[in-house]
């Protein structure tokens, strides 16, 4: 008899499917899950030297960002060690995309780690904590999230508030010039 093979099994199939990525919505916006086509708009979003204040790098050029994208859209670590969890962040009205969030879970050990970007001309209207507001209840009820953190340089003020609002603690442990916050 013929054996069905990998990807036809039962549990295969469970697990491919907890690796779709599905779009978030919130009141105002819409999570779309990263596809490579995304990198045109989102060389203009990311084009301000201002949102690399605190993290470090430089816009990225077109060729550059498709690239990463192109890696990113994997949805995988290329060692399958980690999960890589990215979405465009569109408002619902107009339909322009303004940032994204991402998570990146280690899968052994549970944890994600949590960024935010919100381009320069669409910050301080809630965006961002309205995003990944959305992004961490998808992790925590669909995802197998054990824990939460993100890291946050002393000075993204911007940043650690929308940490603060977002219930995360700083803690006292630091990497690479970065507080880690938690979720408790
Ligand atoms: C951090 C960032 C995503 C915030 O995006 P945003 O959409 O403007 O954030 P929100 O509008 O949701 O603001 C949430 C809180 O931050 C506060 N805030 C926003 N900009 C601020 C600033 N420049 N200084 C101090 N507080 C600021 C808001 O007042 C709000 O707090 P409040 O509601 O208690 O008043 C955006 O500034 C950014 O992309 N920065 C560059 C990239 C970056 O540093 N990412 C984080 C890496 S850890």
């Amino acid at each position: 008899m013929a054996r069905s093979s990998n990807r036809e099994h039962p549990v295969a199939r469970r697990a491919e499917g907890r690796d779709r990525l599905p779009p978030l919505d919130t009141d105002r916006l819409v999570l779309e899950p990263l596809t490579t086509s995304a990198a045109w708009e989102m060389v203009e979003v990311l084009a301000a030297p201002t949102l690399y204040e605190h993290t470090g790098g430089d816009p990225p050029d077109l060729r550059t960002l498709r690239e990463r994208y192109a890696r990113q859209a994997e949805r995988w670590s290329p060692d399958r060690s980690q999960r890589w969890l990215n979405w465009i962040v569109r408002e619902r009205r107009s339909g322009r995309a303004v940032g994204f969030v991402q998570a990146t879970l280690t899968v052994e050990s549970g944890v994600a780690g949590v960024a935010w970007v919100i381009g320069a001309g669409f910050q301080r209207r809630g965006y961002a904590t309205e995003a990944v507001e959305a992004m961490l209840g998808w992790l925590r009820a669909d995802a197998g999230v054990a824990r939460i953190t993100a890291h946050i340089a002393a000075g993204n003020r911007s940043s650690q508030a929308v940490a603060r609002r977002l219930g995360f603690v700083a803690t006292t442990t630091v990497e690479h010039a970065e507080t880690v916050w938690e979720l408790p």
